[in-house]
């Protein structure tokens, strides 16, 4: 395996792992937006849906550079298969094995929405389930290993990730509405009007001004 030793590889590793960590807390927070069927008549579930899943393109081009920085830095002893597989890293065994299964949760939920058309709807749902404790393994996993994630700035971001995620699962299981609030997700085609046979139907009555008897009600 090729193994460089150079400090800009460290110093990406962290910042990729901060930035990856940011994407992942707008990923499963816009997530629950559209879960709890949030979405006005500016902006809809289908144009929240769209973000949470290009976010998530993005957040995965950040988990990727972070991983791959780590196993290209010979200053930890890190390998590629560290990643996926727990206990393996002899750099911080057991830091690295959280963030070695929240790789495993991300990516297993990631190709079950690759292949959502083929899953059944509950399949996927349940599988979607693991987004949760994979943001809170990696959580653990940027507070155990972290350098800047220990103190300071890093830390503050670090908690107020994790405090964004808590309130968005908070809303999630205790505040879901029953009905859907918004507009449901919609193609933008689908909003095109189709063209219909149909006559249109008189309705007299139908403007905001209704007619009233003599007494005015
Ligand atoms: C969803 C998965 C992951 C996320 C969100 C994530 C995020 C983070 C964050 C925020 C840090 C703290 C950076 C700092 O404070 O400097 C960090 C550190 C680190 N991560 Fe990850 N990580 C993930 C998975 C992994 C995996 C699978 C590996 C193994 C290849 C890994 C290797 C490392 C290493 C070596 C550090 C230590 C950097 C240091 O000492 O400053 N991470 N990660």
């Amino acid at each position: 395996m090729i193994a460089l030793a150079t400090p800009y590889l460290w110093y990406t590793t962290r910042a990729t792992g901060i930035v990856a960590l940011i994407l992942f807390t707008l990923v499963v927070s816009l997530g629950t937006l559209v879960a709890n069927r949030i979405g006005g008549t500016i902006v809809g579930r289908f144009e929240i849906n769209e973000l949470h899943r290009s976010l998530s393109i993005v957040a995965m081009i950040f988990l990727v550079l972070h991983i791959l920085t780590t196993v290209l830095d010979n200053y930890v002893s890190t390998g590629l298969i560290s990643a996926f597989i727990p206990m393996t890293s002899a750099y911080k065994r057991v830091a690295i094995t959280f963030g070695a299964v929240a790789f495993d949760l991300i990516v297993a939920v990631w190709i079950s929405s690759l292949l959502k058309l083929r899953v059944a709807n509950s399949t996927w749902r349940f599988i979607h389930w693991f987004s949760w404790i994979g943001f809170a393994t990696a959580l653990v996993h940027a507070y155990m290993s972290g350098t800047d994630a220990r103190s300071g700035v890093g830390l503050l971001l670090v908690g107020a990730c994790g405090g964004v995620v808590v309130l968005a699962a908070l809303w999630r299981f205790i505040g879901r509405p029953t009905r859907a609030a918004g507009r449901t997700a919609l193609s933008p085609l689908a909003r095109v009007k189709a063209p219909t046979n149909k006559r249109p139907v008189s309705r007299p009555f139908a403007s905001s001004a209704r007619p009233t008897n003599k007494r005015g009600r």
